[in-house]
């Protein structure tokens, strides 16, 4: 077999999509975390990219790079009203030239004017199908009644295997910097990563900001479909 003596450099058509350099980490000077010995870090993630701040560039990212090379014309994904995920995704869609559709909870919606999270939404051209609290529950078959079929689906909150690669970046970065990583759970993606980009002796803090309850068992599955 005949290999091609000096291969041309794979080109890179999505410089959106590049890796970023590590966000950084600022220390904290608080007297009520002093008196406990207690020195508390900022991983000023919100920093990692100017339009997907956070985790947003860590679920989306991957999730991006798997769309443009599926060749996907058109990414869809659900989220209430005041969904920052939403207006990532729109975002990211419009920095790569791909058409968005974000499928929100709540019908009643759909009868008054936008809120500035959506407004945001349909500026960076994210098409909005509203659909009722009780339909949303079973998101399997609304990307189609959306007029989305074909489109790349991302979960609600970014959350799924590729997102939780990308939020395993964010606990690597932490490597050896702390004993233990907190963060804000929604739907525990990413913990998850997080937890598993850690490395040895560190601990991943989870606090839930809606009910907890299903989180467990929501981030178990999520490590098994991500790292087995
Ligand atoms: C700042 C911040 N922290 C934490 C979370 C929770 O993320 P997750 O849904 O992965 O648990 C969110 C929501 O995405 C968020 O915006």
């Amino acid at each position: 077999m005949e290999h091609p003596v000096d291969p041309a450099p794979d080109p890179d058509p999505e410089p959106a999509l590049r890796p970023r350099p590590a966000s950084p980490l600022r220390e904290v000077r608080d007297e009520r975390f002093a008196a406990y010995g207690v020195r508390l870090l900022l991983k000023r993630d919100d920093l990692v990219h100017p339009e997907l701040p956070g985790n947003k560039w860590r679920k989306l990212a991957p999730n991006l790079r798997a769309a443009v090379a599926g060749g996907y014309p058109e990414l869809v994904t659900f989220g209430g009203a005041y969904s920052n995920h939403l207006q990532a995704t729109a975002a990211a869609g419009r920095l790569l030239g791909l058409a968005t559709v974000g499928i929100v909870r709540g019908d009643e919606l759909a009868e008054r004017p936008l809120n500035g999270s959506l407004a945001r939404c349909a500026a960076d051209g994210m098409r909005l199908h509203f659909v009722t609290r009780s339909a949303y529950r079973d998101k399997a078959g609304l990307p189609a009644l959306a007029g989305a079929e074909g489109a790349y689906v991302i979960p609600e909150g970014g959350s799924n295997a590729l997102a939780l690669h990308g939020c395993a970046e964010l606990g690597r970065e932490l490597s050896g910097a702390c004993d233990v990583a907190a963060v804000a759970c929604g739907t525990g993606g990413t913990l998850a990563g997080l937890a598993a980009g850690l490395g040895a002796g560190q601990r991943a803090l989870g606090v839930p900001v809606v009910g907890g309850g299903f989180l467990e068992a929501e981030i178990r599955s999520l490590q098994t479909a991500a790292f087995g």
